[in-house]
């Protein structure tokens, strides 16, 4: 990309003067993601690697919650996010006082919550969740019904895979809820061997239609294995462009839905963040004590 080269190199050779690492969600642009970042993954990917990130500094490419959970498991170091207004329509649809009157109403059923939430609801929750071990969460906590939140989506496909009952609240992805089961019905009717490909964040008649749901990681992962002929990855646009080096017999079908959030993030704005030093996230201590538990009890699961 002869236009981002310039940023690339300055970025490239300043993260290392200061002691930064990169990390970078799967629906960064391309030069993002195979230009300057460290570490490039789904959420529990992120979540994950970002504790044994070795800087001092961690540069989020990504959206606020993410920062927030990258803070949340490295107290110690300094989060950056080279747009503090990178929010997501999932986070900003619930508060913690929401959470607070759900338990109310539903005394002694246990919360879980979509990691795509802000501090504030997660320091009110017995555990999180991505979408990549939704069902497993769910379904470690033994019990016949739990409170998901805040996703309605994600929440109904997970019934689909679980006996647990599953009490949801009213969010939804801006980007997902954008896809009909009509228009992917159309595509399919155009040429019956295009493969669909879904994020569990898409609603169920869009779900209905696809060979494989999962999330972002699980979409390369299917793509980079299976892929051949013509696919529609019903999920972020930038998605394609990234996973395209590594699935060179796939030629991608795109309705381009983009994640204005996301793409908040851009080349400048991160070299912006790694001269100034600013744009950090910070979580009151009370809260990112309590917010933190309900990470790590996710993060543990596997461990
Ligand atoms: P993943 O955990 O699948 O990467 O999803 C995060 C997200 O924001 C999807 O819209
Ligand atoms: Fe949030 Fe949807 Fe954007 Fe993901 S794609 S960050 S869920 S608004």
């Amino acid at each position: 990309w002869p236009v981002h080269a310039p940023y690339i190199k300055a970025i490239n050779e300043l993260k290392k003067v200061r002691g930064a690492a990169i990390l970078a969600h799967n629906y960064q642009t391309p030069e993002i993601f195979h230009g300057v970042s460290d570490i490039v993954g789904d959420s529990l990917q992120l979540a994950k690697e970002a504790t044994k990130v070795d800087a001092d500094i961690i540069i989020q490419c990504g959206v606020h919650f993410m920062a927030e959970t990258s803070k949340l498991l490295n107290p110690e170091k300094t989060v950056l996010i080279p747009d503090m207004k990178a929010g997501c329509s999932l986070a900003s649809s619930i508060t913690g006082a929401d959470v607070r009157a759900l338990k109310a109403a539903y005394p002694g059923v246990p919360v879980v919550a979509y990691v795509n939430t802000s501090a504030d609801v997660k320091a009110e929750v017995d555990i999180c969740c991505t979408s990549s071990n939704a069902v497993q969460v769910v379904e470690s906590l033994g019990t016949d019904r739990v409170i998901f939140l805040p996703d309605q989506y994600l929440a109904r496909w997970v019934a689909t895979q679980t006996e647990v009952d599953i009490i949801a609240w009213k969010g939804a992805c801006e980007v997902h809820e954008r896809f009909t089961g009509e228009e992917l019905r159309d595509y399919k009717a155009s040429d019956p061997s295009i493969k669909v490909i879904a994020h569990p964040e898409c609603p169920p008649d869009v779900i209905a239609e696809a060979d494989y749901t999962g999330s972002t990681a699980g979409i390369i992962d299917w793509v980079v294995e299976n892929g051949q002929g013509k696919v529609l990855m019903v999920t972020e646009c930038s998605m394609a462009d990234n996973v395209a080096a590594s699935a060179p017999d796939v030629e991608f079908v795109r309705p381009c839905n983009l994640c204005p959030h996301m793409k908040r993030i851009t080349l400048p704005k991160i070299l912006d963040t790694l001269l100034t030093v600013e744009g950090e996230v910070l979580i009151a201590q009370e809260m990112a004590k309590r917010a933190r538990a309900s990470v790590e009890a996710m993060v543990n699961l596997n461990n």
